[in-house]
């Protein structure tokens, strides 16, 4: 079977698929740096489908013979992570010419890990980020996706523990760029 992918902007009918994928991919790709019970705390309220970036036209899925098997996205708006549950009203807009654009949600399927998805995926933001006139990136990176984000450039800014249900914390980081420079 061909290992070949395809990129395309996400769609309102992709939602079902992507509700499936995400969970299962924070259930196991994180599985090395979080515990179950930070995962499960976790989905819903900072892991989960943000139709905005979808409307938005800044999400992308990835697809193999017709499946999605990653998704990722950037975002011109002011929430850095969290999806539609987390947001009462529509987000901000933010300013390209003073404001840093955000790298959001970014889920691989389990199978098809450290196969050059992700990879993708920013490159075709970055690409998306500079087209919009923005100079600066930042993201808040967990702990599994941030080797990835190192791997392109991006530094760490701040790492800091963001509040779950039930007491629980999330370790994440806080990751930078600038593309001023190139
Ligand atoms: C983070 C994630 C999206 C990476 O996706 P991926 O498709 O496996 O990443 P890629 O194959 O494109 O990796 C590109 C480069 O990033 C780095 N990298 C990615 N995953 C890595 C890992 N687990 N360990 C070390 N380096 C890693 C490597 O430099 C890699 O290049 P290489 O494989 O040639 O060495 C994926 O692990 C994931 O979905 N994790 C669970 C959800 C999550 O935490 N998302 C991040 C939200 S911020």
């Amino acid at each position: 079977m061909s290992d070949a992918f395809s990129i395309r902007l996400a769609r309102e009918d992709d939602i079902p698929a992507l509700e499936v994928l995400i969970p299962l991919s924070v259930r196991v790709l994180q599985a090395p740096f979080y515990s179950p019970a930070q995962m499960e705390a976790a989905l819903g309220p900072v892991f989960s489908v943000d139709r905005q970036l979808i409307s938005d036209g800044t999400y992308f899925v990835v697809e193999h013979s017709g499946h999605i098997v990653g998704c990722g996205g950037w975002s011109r708006r002011r929430a850095e992570f969290g999806g539609d549950q987390t947001r009462c009203a529509e987000d901000a807009a933010l300013d390209p010419a003073h404001d840093p654009a955000r790298i959001r949600a970014f889920f691989v399927h389990p199978d098809w890990a450290r196969r050059g998805i992700g990879r993708s995926i920013l490159s075709a933001c970055e690409s998306a980020i500079c087209a919009a006139g923005f100079r600066d990136v930042v993201l808040v990176a967990t702990l599994a996706g941030e080797p990835l984000y190192s791997s392109f450039g991006y530094s760490v800014a701040e790492r800091y523990d963001v509040p779950l249900p039930d007491g629980l914390m999330l370790p994440v980081v806080r990751m930078v760029k600038s593309f001023k420079s190139e």
